[in-house]
């Protein structure tokens, strides 16, 4: 059992606080709240929410999105150049945590957020080496993610090599993944998650103006 009584969260999303593992600080423990997991329910529609915790629940989705991921690619050492590792899950005295690879800045400290970096207009060329390099891998190892959102990438390293991770959002809904299974499916998948990457990066550098349902649809004069 990790004893976290005297620890406190370095990060903390909308539904998971992030602790550095206290005996390895090279790993990070993610622990839902339960009341995010509550609140998260009553947004659901009715039909929605008659369903348990684990199947609502970010760190068991995630379990079984890495699952899925190693049975995809197994032994492929690449996956963990954009991928935190994934070390499995463990009793804490919060709950129960998954554990993986703390990504962190040259310094040693937890790396900050793409969402954190974007704000200059125009962005630093590492960094958008550091996006391109993160997307040329996505196509090359299909890898199969939710939206790719500037807050669920940090990015590691330092200046000239600068590494994009994606420390959330892996895996997809079941419906897409049905979807993947026919021929070009599963490329067409994830040139729509890079589309949709570049448009939310753009729509977020601007400042975030209008609805991004509606940003979303905008095609960039470039693409
Ligand atoms: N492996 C990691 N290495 C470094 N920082 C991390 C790592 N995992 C999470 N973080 C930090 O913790 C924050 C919250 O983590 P995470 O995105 O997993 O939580 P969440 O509650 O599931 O997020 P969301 O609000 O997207 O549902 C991240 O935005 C990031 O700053
Ligand atoms: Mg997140």
């Amino acid at each position: 059992m990790i004893d976290l009584t005297d620890c406190q969260p370095f990060a903390r999303g909308g539904n998971r606080d992030c602790y550095r593992h206290p005996e390895q600080p090279d790993r990070c423990l993610k622990l839902v709240r339960t009341e995010a997991l509550e609140a998260r329910r009553k947004r659901q529609p009715r039909y929605k929410r008659w369903r348990p915790n684990h199947a609502m629940d970010d760190n068991q989705q995630e379990h079984r999105a890495y699952q899925q991921l190693l049975r995809d690619h197994p032994e492929c050492d690449t996956l963990w150049h954009h991928l935190p590792r994934f070390y499995g899950q463990a009793d804490t005295s919060l709950g129960l945590a998954n554990v993986c690879e703390l990504i962190l800045s040259a310094d040693n400290t937890p790396a900050p957020t793409l969402e954190a970096l974007i704000t200059a207009d125009p962005l630093h060329p590492t960094l958008v080496d550091a996006i391109r390099q993160f997307q040329q891998w996505l196509r090359q190892h299909q890898v199969m993610t939710r939206n790719l959102l500037p807050h669920n990438l940090v990015v590691g390293g330092q200046d000239e090599q600068l590494r994009l991770v994606l420390i959330d959002g892996l895996g997809a809904a079941w419906a897409q993944q049905q979807l993947a299974q026919l021929p070009g499916g599963r490329r067409r998948y994830i040139e729509r998650r890079i589309i949709k990457m570049n448009r939310r990066l753009h729509w977020e550098q601007q400042g975030r103006p209008g609805r991004w349902e509606e940003a979303e649809q905008r095609p960039l004069p470039h693409e």
